[in-house]
């Protein structure tokens, strides 16, 4: 074991909060509860590079999130494993990772085709495109719901936004999926036809590609899409090179396509196994938007991001070393009894619900209103759809500490 640059008190008998294998069986809401009471800033060691200073209470994650310059999203990037210097240098070229002012320079220009009016249009869309999927789902009756199901959706609707060729959207979800797994072998395998040995390769192979589409792009008329807003745009001064387009397509193709799909899987498996809420939606499916908030705060499909201190300070008056790692942990924060009523519980009434699975301030996700949107169309499509939802066998977790998400949900859908 390797200690930060901060020693911790992480004794044996301390809580491993990062290790995958943890995730895989299930996330530790339990550990989280405690260390909320009595360690609520803790100090995670991690083999072979220095550890990370966890923040457990949604006071605390909004506080960090608050201070982008204080807490840098660009000088160590946004995961716990340090990066090598080709992989960070092209995270810090996603809006995720930038700090002031170069964020608010990339962010500004692209912030109004994501507004909720703007996002609002393509609802009958969305709508379409649910039915479709409804429609083949019914053909096959039992499904293997995350990829059979629940993939389709934002692949397509995010391939509709950037104007990606249709015959290529199996390609970018194959490689959106495989950054999203590089922790889980299972996964990594079933995606050899890229031969990626790890997340860090897929985002380079979906860089080089949309590196290629850029180039064919500016070849062509301009479109009504997102990338034509994009190459087309100024980000401070300048329009985007292509290598920078090709970072910032990797952000918002992998952002906007496996998050969503974790949502739509893990808030089924949610109301399955929350039958009378279930029941509660079926019979008044205008309790839909409130189940997606419900669904995104009990399974938040991210568990936490990264910063980096670029100053000494203190969280909580635990002191924090300038270049300590620091970790929001939406998972906690999520549950956090200072903030919501009986947090453990899974209830699709809460409101308030300040949930913070979208993240807060600088950095709030870009895509909330579409990923609301997509979740309410989708459940409100499936609940009309098929009046009878079952499990079929036992639903599998994905092996990963940064992603809440299930790899395996099988169920029977019948009209
Ligand atoms: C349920 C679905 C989603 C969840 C849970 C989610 C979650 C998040 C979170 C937690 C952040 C904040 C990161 C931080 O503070 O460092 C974020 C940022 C971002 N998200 Fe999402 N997201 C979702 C869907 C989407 C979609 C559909 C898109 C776009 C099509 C999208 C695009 C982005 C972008 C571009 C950012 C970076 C914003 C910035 O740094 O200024 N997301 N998302």
């Amino acid at each position: 074991m390797t200690t930060g640059t901060s020693t911790g008190t992480g004794a044996a008998t301390q809580p491993d909060i990062y290790s995958p294998d943890v995730y895989a069986v299930a996330p530790p809401h339990e550990a989280f509860a405690e260390l909320r009471r009595t360690e609520p800033v803790y100090f995670q060691e991690m083999d072979g590079e220095p550890g990370y200073w966890a923040v457990l209470r949604h006071a605390d994650v909004v506080h960090v999130a608050r201070e982008p310059v204080l807490f840098s999203a660009s000088e160590g990037g946004v995961v716990l494993e340090n990066l090598d210097p080709v992989n960070l240098e092209m995270m810090r070229n996603m809006l995720l990772a930038m700090d002031p002012p170069r964020h608010v320079d990339y962010r500004r220009p692209l912030s109004p085709s994501f507004k909720a009016r703007v996002i609002g249009k393509l609802e009958d869309r969305i709508r379409t495109i649910c039915r479709e999927i409804m429609d083949r789902a019914a053909g096959q009756g039992d499904v293997e719901f995350v990829h059979e199901v629940t993939a389709h959706l934002p692949s397509q609707v995010i391939g509709e936004l950037m104007g990606l060729p249709r015959e290529d959207w199996p390609t970018i979800h194959h490689l959106a999926e495989m950054q999203t797994s590089g922790q889980d072998a299972d996964l990594v395998a079933e995606n050899s036809d890229y031969i990626a040995a790890s997340g860090q390769q897929a985002s380079i192979d979906m860089a080089m590609y949309a590196i290629g589409f850029a180039t064919r792009r500016r070849a062509e008329a301009p479109r009504e899409d997102l990338t034509t807003l994009i190459l087309e745009s100024d980000f401070g001064g300048h329009p985007m090179s292509d290598i920078d387009f090709g970072s910032f397509f990797v952000q918002l193709v992998t952002a906007g396509n496996d998050t969503t799909k974790t949502m739509l899987s893990s808030g089924l498996h949610a109301l399955l196994t929350h039958p009378d809420q279930l029941a509660e939606l079926r019979a008044d499916p205008s309790l839909i938007g409130g189940a997606v908030e419900e669904i995104l705060r009990w399974a938040n499909p991210l568990h936490y991001f990264r910063r980096t201190a670029s100053a000494d300070t203190a969280i909580r008056g635990v002191p924090i070393k300038a270049g300590d790692k620091v970790a929001m942990y939406y998972t906690s924060a999520n549950r956090d009894e200072a903030v919501f009523n009986d947090p453990q519980r899974f209830d699709i009434h809460r409101s308030p619900n300040p949930h913070l699975s979208f993240g807060i301030a600088e950095h709030y996700c870009l895509g909330v209103h579409l990923a609301r949107l997509e979740g309410r169309v989708f459940f409100e499509e499936l609940l009309a759809t098929f009046p009878t939802i079952e499990l079929t066998g036992a639903p599998v977790r994905t092996r990963s500490n940064l992603n809440n998400a299930l790899k395996r949900l099988p169920v029977r859908l019948s009209r």
